[in-house]
């Protein structure tokens, strides 16, 4: 694994002139948000040695590095999710090697289901903890150069980064809801009752991604941001049947409001 991981930066290092600082992760519709990266170096995933390929549509699977808000970031459009039938090891092997090119800080975004009565389609909520329902990639030996055995997960979401989230939502007069986000492997929609489940358990929103992610940065002791458009409802009296299509017109509605709040923090890192 380590030894990938070398491959993997090396390579693109020397394709690449930019040392990122903060590197982000584009969820579901939410790839515009590369538009605004300026003096952009990109690398197709599927010329990077060792890098899984995304399947999903919509995720076009390439680095873009660049600078945004002031800072040198490197985005991922396209991730990689259990469902497709990667194991966990390649669903977050990016994250691991972002984390050797240099960042300091990881964003991530995602679209989801919310399941807190309060939440309408389209809001946003910063994830500010997690139930993970995947199989946790950090099983199989431990690399102790990459983090700990039993890596901490009290604080996984960077409270820093949540007050400062919530600082630039207000000044912007953008309503964001905050919560726990459940991640499951799908690549089913909930059932009422398993939506119902998730409320009960302590869930505010459900989705197929961004846990492993941060689990893996987490371990790595890589702070992390993280915020999630709701992109339908799994709430008694308020569930409509749900396509991927939807998710990704939703996604690109709350596009601006997410960039903002992405760019505004980055200038206030
Ligand atoms: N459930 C699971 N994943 C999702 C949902 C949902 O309702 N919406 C967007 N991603």
């Amino acid at each position: 694994m380590l030894e990938k991981i070398r491959e993997t930066v090396a390579f693109i290092e020397s394709k690449i002139t930019i040392t990122p600082e903060v590197g982000i992760i584009l969820g579901t519709g939410l790839g515009g948000l590369v538009r605004d990266i300026k003096n952009q170096q990109l690398l197709e995933y599927k010329t990077i040695p060792n890098f899984p390929l995304s399947t999903v549509d919509g995720h076009s699977g390439r680095l873009i590095f660049g600078e945004l808000g002031g800072k040198k970031v490197v985005a991922m459009q396209g991730r990689f999710h259990y469902y497709e039938g990667y194991d966990m090891k390649q669903v977050t092997f990016p994250v691991r090697v972002l984390n050797f090119l240099g960042i300091k800080y990881l964003f991530v975004s995602n679209a989801s289901g919310g399941v807190n009565p309060n939440f309408e389609i389209g809001d946003l909520m910063i994830i500010n903890d997690h139930i993970n329902l995947i199989p946790n990639p950090l099983i199989g030996p431990n690399i102790a150069e990459l983090g700990s055995r039993f890596p901490d997960m009290s604080d996984a979401y960077d409270k820093r980064f949540i007050a400062l989230a919530k600082e630039v939502a207000k000044k912007n007069s953008i309503m964001v809801q905050e919560g726990c986000y459940v991640g499951t492997t799908g690549p089913t929609f909930e059932t009422p009752k398993e939506y119902q489940y998730f409320r009960i358990i302590g869930g505010d929103a459900v989705g197929m991604s961004t846990t492993p992610e941060v689990i893996v940065a987490r371990h790595m002791k890589l702070p992390v941001f993280a915020i999630s458009i709701i992109t339908d409802l799994g709430v008694l009296g308020k569930i409509k049947i749900v396509t991927h299509e939807e998710v990704q017109e939703i996604g690109k509605q709350a596009e601006k409001k997410m960039t903002l709040i992405m760019e505004e923090m980055l200038k206030g890192l």
